[in-house]
């Protein structure tokens, strides 16, 4: 069971992130970065209308709430297209942050009675729901900040730790054995529903990257024609190369710099390199020699103790998530360097498992079986038929409160603004 104060803390924390990547005039809020993101300022409203509708509605959209039916119809994700919100006629900004101060004094009065119900383990998980949404919209606001145009409106608020030299393009093994995957209720509360049941799978044995490939090696990859020999892609990736016109890493400029929330800096060889779709992350290990991890393999590499045979709550240990042993909650604004956290090293020896960069792996988004949908049974049913690959590990922008080893992201495999990253693995 997770407790009030907690919770309380995580959704503060989440609450200041988002106010933090609002703080801007009415017109930058109203403003469409790309037609792949969302005004800043849908995000803004619609974070509170999930949180009513969790929280205080009980998932259920015909009980009424605070804003008019029709009002409310303009945030709900699966009506509206993300191109097609900037022509809606949402809420102001102001408007928008005192509708999400008002559902957050109701949901802290909800929270205040936590310990007096019977279900208080099912109204626990909703709240962690919730937290799990605000911050992922974070991110995804931080994805939209990094495709505008224009002078810098954003800067770092923390330092990143130096990294080591040496880490780039080593491995470690994982040896054959089985692990249990995914986690279940007893364990991991918070987790969402296509993180469960655990279950004991078989891995044969793999290497997996110590850590995520740099920059410095994709700048190799690109320099020995990587982008031009057909060879190393697979057919759907050099057909959509060739329509897009890959060169290199989004946000790569031709000169070799690159531009970063509107800072155009060098790009430091020693980083982890994101801005990569997942036909890229294919075609650079095909030529590194090497593929992608499956997630299975990645959450084996992440989580197992073998001395122990059993999981580790993080690939670290039980401790929390900070700032000596990851890159998380996204004030570097940045990847760090590869070898900035040994002692955020899983059991086998792989460092920066999470945070950082997502890491594409070669696996479709599946249910595991025994799935359970979750009350929002449209956060993981809808998409496991789709073109979808899972991205494992979190970035640099995922708050560190809600991330877990066994949480699985996915998009689509020519997606590019999210960061992501990649690990490579080998067969022995
Ligand atoms: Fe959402």
């Amino acid at each position: 069971m997770i407790g009030r104060e907690t919770l309380a803390r995580d959704l503060e924390r989440a609450r200041q992130r988002t106010l933090a990547l609002t703080d801007f005039d009415d017109a930058e809020l109203h403003r469409q970065y790309n037609p792949l993101m969302s005004p800043l300022v849908w995000d803004l409203a619609h974070i509170g209308q999930q949180e009513e509708l969790w929280l205080l509605r009980d998932g259920d959209p015909h009980r009424p709430g605070m804003l008019p039916a029709n009002v409310e119809g303009l945030y709900d994700a699966f009506v509206h297209s993300r191109a097609s919100r900037v022509d809606l006629p949402l809420l102001s900004p102001e408007q928008s942050r005192a509708y999400c101060r008002s559902v957050r004094a109701a949901a802290l009065d909800v929270l205040d009675t936590l310990p007096d119900r019977d279900d208080d383990a099912e109204i626990a998980f909703r709240f962690g729901l919730v937290i799990s949404h605000e911050n992922q919209h974070d991110e995804t606001m931080l994805q939209a900040l990094n495709l505008r145009s224009g002078a810098p409106i954003l800067a770092p608020r923390a330092a990143l730790p130096h990294g080591r030299p040496g880490v780039a393009g080593t491995s470690v093994q994982v040896p054959a054995g089985p692990f249990v995957l995914g986690v279940d209720a007893a364990t991991e509360p918070l987790s969402l529903d296509n993180e469960r049941p655990a279950h004991v799978v078989e891995v044969p044995a793999f290497r997996i990257g110590r850590v995520p490939v740099t920059n410095a090696e994709w700048r190799q990859f690109i320099d020995d024609g990587g982008y031009t020999q057909q060879r190393w892609w697979s057919v759907r990736g050099w057909e959509h190369r060739a329509r897009a016109d890959l060169s290199a890493p989004e946000f790569w400029n031709r000169d070799g710099t690159r531009t970063r929330f509107g800072h155009v800096e060098e790009i430091p060889g020693d980083e982890p390199v994101q801005h990569i779709g997942y036909f890229e992350a294919e075609a650079y290990a095909a030529w590194a020699g090497a593929r992608l991890p499956t997630e299975v393999e990645w959450e084996k590499a992440a989580t197992w103790d073998p001395g122990l045979g059993a999981r580790r709550r993080y690939p670290w240990g039980s401790d929390e998530p900070s700032g000596r042993l990851a890159n998380l909650g996204g004030e570097g604004l940045r990847p760090a360097p590869v070898g900035a956290y040994p002692d955020g090293a899983s059991a086998y020896g792989a460092e920066q498992m999470l945070g950082d960069v997502w890491e594409w792996t070669t696996s479709p988004l599946r249910p595991w079986p025994g799935f359970t949908p979750m009350i929002y049974r449209q956060y993981s049913e809808p998409f496991f038929d789709g073109d979808f690959h899972v991205l494992r590990g979190g970035s640099w922008a995922v708050g560190a409160d809600t991330l877990r080893p066994s949480f699985r992201n996915w998009d689509h495999p020519i997606r590019r603004q999210i960061f992501s990253g990649v690990r490579l693995a080998w067969d022995i």
